[in-house]
């Protein structure tokens, strides 16, 4: 879960370099550190701590080099400090290299090369990767691709995931870069190379992409770029151009990212339905074709993901079983991939990731894939690991997301699946026309509905101003309800801090209701109208003993009852989620303002999560 980033041309490295770590320092951000290639050796300069950290370090704005590799490290094995910040050098000096993703095998590769006379300074898994190296490249010094062969022959002795940057001293116009289970991407300008962990933070300097499979490797000079598989064959590939706007990972005039993408919902989940629906048509999934028989074939459908895109599954789950009537399990992929689950041929696995690099949900792909099921990534980033892994891919085209909490991704998600649960039921023919035209008329209503339901930001931010400084705030919801409870209590945790639950309001009773004492704020959902009586009822429950209660609505109900009531426009109740969970994303969103956080980087977090 680090940043890199890499630059090969004929301008200075470091403004580059520097840049690029700012805009993916939301992958990791308790230190940061570039090499550059000065005059023939290797120039390293690092720290813990902030991107921003670097403009103090003595000489840095004395860098001319045109070559460089930087980072932004999320920690993972040492805790933050200089020493176990990125770039890791060999200990002759020779070698600078980057690296994100986790070694495993470290300790065992760390003894080999301390039996070979080598000594190490950090307590990271990466200083291996240049000691590594400099064995290799020492033991092979006749070889005339001398620099490429030792970093293969390292690569192949590195378990676990990696994604590395290399300079050389001996080789001052050449990096070389590889891959396996972690992201990285190589953009191609004129004269110019630059390599990134993901594309938004090179798309100010170039549109045109090389994407990288795992186990690949690839050698840049300023001018070219050559690539070669796990086994040193050289291979070919196609520059991709990418569509994304560059003010598309601008703050715009936002305060925040988080609070820009919030308020990009209406304009993200249009462009999610695109031309997938159109008045007084079938839905369009033309692109994965599949036929009444093929989803007749399936008799389970597994939804896989992590955190907020799990959430979008548990959303989707009734719908699916509703119109489909094929059982679905939504599934952690952290656990589905070690409990064996019961899948065939006979099981259709959606794989759910905003970023397309999740390992976890990479991994329970894999798996799912060798049991023989039919997979199919759900996915916002074009060409991400996931993608390519996947037997079908649709993308949720929200644009990029910066902020680590996830906000649009969220309800494209949600709208996404929604259309693929029309589609199958429109092709599997198994609920009536009416049924789907309801939904569909709903769903093009969606983005004008989500700008309503954004106009309620000042009471959620009055109410914010309220409660910023509680302990505790629980979550209430019935049905679709529960799992826009599920959402906003782990966007509150996300970024505000404040310890918070999620109850299906029936549970209450059976133990949390022992938490609720005088005082505590508790926010209720409801929109169900099959469900709403019940929800009342127990919002009741923990008002006789003293809660507070801000609830979002969309239903006649009693509103003195409660300190603040948050109107929200009526819809579908299947689809509900996509508007309710809005004020509740500008709920978490002021409480952290209030709290004077820094709402796109919370602590210990990070946007992409590369390491189990
Ligand atoms: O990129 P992914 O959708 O696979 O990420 C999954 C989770 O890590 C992510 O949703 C996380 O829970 C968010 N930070 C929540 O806001």
């Amino acid at each position: 879960m680090c940043g890199i980033v890499g630059y090969i041309g004929t301008r200075k490295a470091s403004p580059i370099l520097i840049d690029g770590l700012l805009k993916l320092e939301y992958r990791g951000y308790d230190s940061a550190g570039i090499s550059t290639i000065e005059n023939g050796y290797i120039s390293n300069m690092k720290d813990k701590g902030r991107v921003k950290n670097l403009y103090e370090i003595p000489g840095i704005d004395d860098l001319t080099g045109t070559i460089g590799i930087a980072h932004t490290r999320w920690a993972t094995h040492g805790k933050p400090a200089k020493e176990n910040s990125h770039p890791h050098m060999d200990n002759s000096n020779l070698f600078s290299v980057v690296h994100n993703g986790i070694i495993e095998n470290y300790q065992e590769l760390k003894e080999f090369l301390i039996g070979n006379g080598y000594h190490f300074i950090s307590q990271t898994d990466t200083e291996i990767i240049p000691n590594l190296i400099h064995y290799y490249y020492t033991k092979n010094a006749q070889n005339e691709n001398r620099l490429l062969h030792a970093i293969h022959l390292a690569c192949k002795d590195l378990k676990g995931s990696y994604a590395i940057e290399v300079l050389c001293m001996d080789e001052p116009n050449t990096m070389i870069v590889a891959r396996k289970d972690s992201p990285l991407v190589i953009g191609v300008g004129e004269n110019e190379n630059y390599i990134s962990s993901d594309i938004p933070a090179i798309l100010s300097y170039t549109k045109s992409f090389y994407l990288l499979n795992d186990g690949d490797l690839a050698k840049l000079s300023k001018d070219s770029v050559s690539f070669y598989d796990m086994d040193l064959t050289p291979i070919k590939k196609e520059v991709k151009n990418i569509e994304w706007d560059v003010s598309a990972c601008e703050k715009d005039g936002y305060e925040d990212f988080m609070l820009k993408e919030i308020y990009e919902q209406p304009k993200s989940v249009r462009e999610t339905i695109g031309s997938r629906l159109k008045k007084n048509e079938k839905v369009n999934f033309d692109d994965i074709g599949f036929t009444k028989e093929t989803l007749s074939n399936f008799n389970m459908i597994y939804m896989v993901a992590c955190g907020t895109a799990m959430h979008a599954g548990l959303a989707v789950k009734p719908m699916l079983e509703k119109l489909c009537h094929i059982p679905v399990t939504v599934d952690i992929a952290s656990e589905f991939r070690y409990r064996e689950p019961l899948i065939d041929e006979h099981t259709l696995c959606i794989y759910i990731s905003q970023s397309g690099e999740t390992a976890d949900t990479i991994a329970a792909l894999k798996l799912s894939k060798a049991k023989g099921a039919t997979t199919l990534a759900i996915s916002n980033v074009i060409g991400s690991s996931i993608t390519r892994e996947a037997d079908y891919t649709i993308y949720t085209h929200a644009g990029p997301e910066i902020a680590v909490a996830s906000t649009k991704a969220y309800t494209s998600q949600i709208t996404l699946l929604t259309l693929l649960t029309l589609y199958f039921a429109e092709v599997l023919e198994s609920v009536s026309a009416d049924t789907i035209d309801n939904i569909k008329s709903e769903l093009l209503l969606l983005p004008e509905k989500i700008s309503e339901a954004l106009k309620n930001v000042e009471k959620v931010k009055n109410f914010a101003h309220k409660v910023y400084t509680e302990k505790d705030i629980f979550f209430l919801g019935r049905g679709t309800d529960y799992t826009v409870a599920m959402e906003a209590s782990l966007k509150l945790k996300e970024i505000s801090y404040i310890h918070s639950e999620a109850y299906a309001s029936g549970e209450l009773k059976h133990g949390p209701i022992a938490l609720i004492e005088n005082g505590i704020t508790v926010v209720g959902i409801l929109t169900d109208p099959n469900l709403v009586e019940k929800s009342v009822s127990n919002l009741q429950e923990v008002i006789t003993r003293g809660a507070k209660t801000l609830v979002v609505t969309n239903q006649e109900i009693n509103k003195e009852n409660y300190d603040e009531v948050i109107e929200i426009p009526s819809t579908h109740p299947l689809i509900s989620p996509i508007i309710s969970i809005i004020p509740l994303q500008l709920f978490s969103y002021y409480i952290s303002k209030e709290k004077g956080l820094d709402v796109d980087k919370p602590r210990n977090l990070a946007k992409s999560v590369t390491v189990e």
